[in-house]
């Protein structure tokens, strides 16, 4: 009798996005004639750059003509792609190309570094927290059950404007911890010196960050870290996840990518050191096969001039979205945060309302949708985020709608 991993039975019903898309097609069918503009899943518009473009056009003519025809490609990415991201990404951070894996999302790979771990290790997150930290470790089992709206075995650190979305170091020591910064969902940054804080602490207490940097290029203040490896001796404790879905509009596409520094290490059962480079590489060529070639040619163009020229253009369009929801907030005398560094604004919900009645508000009377905060973790509560990236026109009627209607 096949029998299930029981820790799905500890999982939320559904996946925070799928229940948001469930009540928002519910809506529309129910008001076919309403149009809604969605600012909810941090979903990009813009077409991806015409480098890219042609790049990848080029990449199909090779894939059609049996001389540069190509087959499997090597599960860790190409060495082409791999160069352009240490040239561009990580110049004098000393990073190495045989760190950096290529991948078809930072999503997938925030979900499958989980299998190198032991069931035991103990899980801190920041709260709220883009779920797939959280769900992808209920599913291997180290979250425990889920209590008083909090899972047991989870160390959550509280970002809430009390603490200016500034983690406080855990009482209890984590095994791994995750940090997202420029943070989905709040859109707050941490600078360098308080990223320090957390590169130090794990360096003390033999703990891996996992550093999700998928928003780096939203950045727009100085000293806020574009790279974990920025800060002295990350190198040692930090696995970091960049993506070029947010960048170069590669949500569809898929491609993204890991860095394993050689330092980092953990330990097995009998406390010796094991290099997370090597059982990364193992894991991803068991169970990958890479990014199609296709894909990497589209990606590896994003760091040619007219590359970055474009990818600036749509950061720079998308800012301008942010902007907007601001100063439409503001008009409202409603609170928001991030917005600044990131293509995310999360406000305070008017009158302390509970984040899924003022989604359900939000959509029903400005017909707009957002994500609330409680879907991100319990400190959410009471939060709400919206998204820079829908379109220009979109993001001002919503602002109109939200001012008219709130
Ligand atoms: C989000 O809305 O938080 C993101 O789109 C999620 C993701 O990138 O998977």
């Amino acid at each position: 009798m096949a029998k299930i991993n029981e820790n799905f039975k500890d999982l939320k019903e559904s996946y925070l996005f799928s229940t948001i898309a469930k009540k928002v097609a519910e809506f529309q069918k129910e008001n076919p004639d309403k149009k809604i503009i969605k600012l909810g899943i941090g979903d990009v518009t813009r077409p991806i750059p015409k480098a890219c473009v042609k790049a990848m056009e080029k990449a199909i003519q090779e894939m059609a003509n049996s001389t540069t025809f190509k087959g499997y490609g090597p599960e860790q990415g190409y060495e082409f792609l791999r160069k352009a991201i240490v040239e561009n990404e990580y110049k004098n951070l000393g990073i190495d190309i045989d760190e950096v894996f290529v991948s078809d999302g930072a999503k997938c790979d925030c979900g499958n570094i989980v299998d190198l771990f032991s069931e035991n290790n103990k899980i801190a997150l920041t709260d709220p927290v883009y779920p797939v930290y959280l769900d992808t470790n209920v599913m291997a089992g180290r979250a425990g059950k889920y209590i008083d709206n909090k899972y047991e075995k989870i160390i959550y650190m509280p970002l809430t404007k009390e603490n200016n979305f500034i983690p406080s170091l855990p009482e209890e020591v984590p095994d791994i911890i995750y940090l997202c910064f420029p943070n989905n969902p709040t859109g707050t940054v941490l600078n360098k010196e308080q990223l320090k804080v957390w590169v130090d602490y794990a360096k003390e207490n033999h703990s891996i960050i996992m550093f999700d940097a998928a928003y780096c290029e939203f950045i727009s203040e100085k000293d806020v870290p574009k790279s974990i490896y920025e800060i002295e001796g990350a190198k040692e404790v930090a696995i970091e996840f960049k993506s070029f879905s947010k960048t170069a509009g590669f949500t569809g596409i898929r491609c993204a990518y890991a860095i394993v520094p050689k330092e980092v290490m953990a330990y097995d059962k009998n406390n010796e050191k094991i290099g997370l480079n090597k059982l990364w590489n193992r894991r991803q060529c068991t169970k990958f096969n890479g990014v199609s070639y296709i894909t990497q040619k589209g990606a590896e163009a994003v760091y040619t001039d007219e590359g970055k020229r474009e990818v600036r253009e749509n950061i720079d369009y998308y800012m301008n979205n942010a902007k907007i929801i601001l100063e439409g907030l503001k008009a409202k005398n409603i609170e928001a945060y991030g917005g600044v560094n990131s293509p995310y604004v999360w406000l305070k919900t008017p009158e302390n309302m509970k984040s899924w009645d003022f989604f359900d508000k939000l959509l029903k009377e400005a017909n707009v949708v957002g994500t609330p905060g409680e879907g991100f973790g319990p400190s959410g509560e009471g939060y709400f985020r919206l998204t820079a990236f829908g379109s220009k026109e979109n993001t001002i009627e919503a602002m109109e709608r939200i001012n008219k209607n709130m």
